[in-house]
């Protein structure tokens, strides 16, 4: 009894000692990042609501979508909005396109209550799959939001930055103070970082040690945490234990050798996916995120930065429209579902208890899209029917190590039917399959894998619109109006 008392006060303590660094600690608590490439997406006043439960106090966007922008009103929470890098080249050319972009999408929220910080100049954009496209318009496009910011008077309360992936810079012997700009790119990141710098806007970085380990068979594991001691990379008299302080001191390096030590940082994006991988999964992205939290609620900084890190987590919610061009990880990065529940436990510092789930949700109806039992494996249709599905809807679940990876051959044919059927709104036409499917009220989902159920949403009208319209829906209508049609007849 007296032990058991003794340790939940010991808790208690700790977890109020918790919150009470990254207050003390300056941490101006932490950010998330708020995607919305879904086909259901939650209604945005839920997700706001969801933020302040759970004590996110600063939200990153990637465009400036009106119903998002809205919810945002009088919520406290500090918006940092983006533009999309296929509007770089207009806003680059057009100092008129660029003035109202920010009349448009920064002076009307902020007058409405939107307390917006930052706007973010395209994402990314230097990223070597994207063949220098946007090399050229976004210095220019960052100037003309700037200048059309200045104009408005909102220059100082909203700052400028251009979120930028981590191989903008790269360190050739892999310490961190050999560190300087991708050399294809070298005096253009000069002309940026001294814009911003001239204009007190911080350099937005992204830093993935996920993507370390999944590029690298040989990574070290340890070193992708917080926790490792076992490949310390050493330099000079600084010892490095994990890599994303390496990561972030090599871009310190670069911007001190170039006569910018001082340029403020943000952490854009940082986290780790829980699916479509053999290293995502929920034990490790529990691991990585709690492991970032404690290691900047100290306020210590990294070596070459002390002090308090600014950060926004990636992401929010899972985004089940994504490319997977990056890998099958892609759609799993959410710290919740679709439906916003918590994957796993966090302790963000700013409450007692772990996360909160949405509220209000409604779901479609408990039922299944699943493969006939009767039907032969090797029906002729069932493998252009998985492909159909898969490329149509979402199969990310089902590779080597990942959540629905133990399926047997029937389950993952089932998998892929019923992702199909609900990312059409439990449409019957969608459960077709050439007659290979059937409805089932029987939950199919095992304890790692879960069969999903859709939520309602207005916007998933828009996505079977968009069915219709790439023909692939209308297609299957007609065939099964005709064939109505014909049974009709005889
Ligand atoms: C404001 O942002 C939205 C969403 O990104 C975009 O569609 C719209 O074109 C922008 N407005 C202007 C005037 O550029
Ligand atoms: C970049 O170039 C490669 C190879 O030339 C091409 O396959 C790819 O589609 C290009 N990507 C973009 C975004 O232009
Ligand atoms: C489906 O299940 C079988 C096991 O019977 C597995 O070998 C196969 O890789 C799975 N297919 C997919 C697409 O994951």
């Amino acid at each position: 009894m007296m032990i058991s008392g003794t340790m939940k006060s010991f808790y208690t303590m700790k977890t109020l000692l918790f919150s009470w660094i990254l207050m003390v600690g300056g941490v101006s608590g932490i950010g998330a990042n708020w995607g919305t490439q879904t086909s259901h997406p939650l209604p945005p006043s839920t997700v706001v609501q969801l933020l302040k439960d759970d004590g996110f106090q600063k939200v990153k966007l990637f465009d400036a979508e009106d119903g998002t922008m809205s919810a945002l009103r009088n919520s406290k929470i500090e918006v940092m909005v983006g533009i999309p890098n296929d509007m770089l080249l207009t806003l680059a050319t057009n100092v008129k396109a660029a003035e109202k972009w920010v009349s448009e999408n920064v002076s009307s929220y902020v007058n409405d209550g939107v307390n917006i910080r930052y706007v973010a100049v395209g994402n990314e954009p230097f990223l070597q799959t994207y063949n220098g496209s946007f090399i050229q318009s976004t210095l220019p496009a960052l100037q003309n939001i700037q200048g059309a910011l200045i104009k408005t008077g909102l220059s100082s309360q909203v700052k400028v930055t251009v979120p930028l992936n981590a191989d903008v810079y790269e360190s050739k012997s892999g310490q961190p103070s050999d560190g300087d700009f991708r050399s294809d790119i070298h005096d253009l990141m000069l002309n940026i970082i001294k814009f911003l710098s001239d204009n007190g806007a911080p350099f937005t970085v992204n830093i993935y040690p996920f993507i370390s380990l999944y590029n690298d068979p040989n990574f070290p594991v340890d070193y992708a945490f917080f926790d490792g001691t076992s490949s310390p990379v050493v330099d000079g008299s600084t010892t490095y234990n994990n890599v994303f302080d390496a990561n972030h001191d090599t871009l310190i390096w670069a911007l001190r050798k170039n006569g910018f030590g001082n340029l403020p940082v943000i952490v854009g994006e940082i986290g780790w996916p829980t699916d479509g991988d053999m290293n995502a999964n929920l034990n490790f992205a529990q691991k990585f995120i709690q492991g970032f939290m404690t290691h900047i609620s100290t306020g210590q900084g990294t070596p070459m930065r002390p002090g308090p890190i600014d950060a926004y987590l990636f992401s929010l919610i899972d985004e089940d429209e994504k490319s997977i061009q990056p890998g099958n990880f892609e759609r799993h990065w959410g710290v919740y579902t679709f439906d916003g529940i918590p994957k796993y436990q966090l302790n963000l510092g700013m409450r007692n208890v772990g996360l909160a789930r949405a509220k209000n949700i409604r779901y479609l109806d408990k039922k299944w899209c699943v493969f006939k039992p009767t039907i032969s494996l090797n029906d002729a249709n069932v493998a252009p029917s998985i492909s159909y599905a898969c490329a149509n809807a979402d199969c990310t679940s089902l590779g080597y190590k990942t959540s629905c990876g133990d399926l047997d051959a029937m389950g993952n044919i089932s998998y892929a039917f019923n992702s199909y059927y609900q990312k059409n709104d439990q449409d019957e036409v969608a459960c077709g399959f050439n007659n290979l499917a059937t409805l089932t009220s029987k939950d199919p989902s095992t304890l790692n894998c879960k069969f999903v159920i859709m939520i309602e949403t207005d916007s998933g009208f828009s996505w079977r619109l968009k069915g219709v319209r790439d023909g692939s829906v209308i297609v299957v209508y007609i065939l099964y109006m005709s064939f109505m049609f014909l049974i009709t007849l005889f």
